[in-house]
């Protein structure tokens, strides 16, 4: 199942969100982004317990995915691709562009954003720590 993220999700966002980034409880404010009013916070749920979540920001036409994370064990079962339709969906049809950077080593998610039509659009030097990031965007008609 597919649902908008509630403040009882927050330990489980924030344990999965850790395996991308240690630094992420640090970075993100969760409870913030469940009440700005423009951040998207979507969980999935399978066997009673949250195996994905995808963060992003929805300003006027602009989506900006911020995370994106399927536990180990569940992975290549679609959890991401769905997760980023119902971002998607969301936007609904004011929706015109999607933007996001990713690690230029991380083949899993630039494949996975490549299949939804995302394409590099500029690399940002030493991004990361230890590696570039590609700005990858997405144009609707
Ligand atoms: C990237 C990630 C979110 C993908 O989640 P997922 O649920 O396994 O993805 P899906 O099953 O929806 O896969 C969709 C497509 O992504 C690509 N993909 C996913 N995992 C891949 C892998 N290990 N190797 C190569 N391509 C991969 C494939 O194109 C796949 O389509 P296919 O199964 O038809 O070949 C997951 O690997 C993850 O959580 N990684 C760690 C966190 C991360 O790096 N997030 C992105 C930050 S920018």
């Amino acid at each position: 199942m597919i649902r908008e993220a509630k403040i009882f999700d927050i330990p489980r966002i924030n344990e999965l969100g850790e395996l991308l980034n240690p630094n992420f409880r640090k970075v993100f404010n969760i409870n913030e982004m469940l009440n700005d009013g423009y951040s998207k916070v979507i969980v999935y749920e399978k066997d009673d317990k949250v195996v994905g979540f995808i963060s992003g920001t929805i300003l006027y036409d602009t989506c900006d995915i911020l995370d994106i994370v399927v536990d180990p064990q569940y992975r290549r079962k679609n959890i991401a691709s769905n997760l980023i339709s119902y971002l998607i969906s969301e936007g609904g049809e004011n929706l015109k562009l999607m933007t996001l950077e990713v690690a230029t080593k991380n083949i899993p998610a630039i494949n996975l954003y490549e299949k939804f039509g995302f394409e590099v659009v500029y690399t940002r030097k030493n991004y990361y720590k230890d590696d570039d990031a590609y700005l990858m965007a997405r144009k609707s008609e």
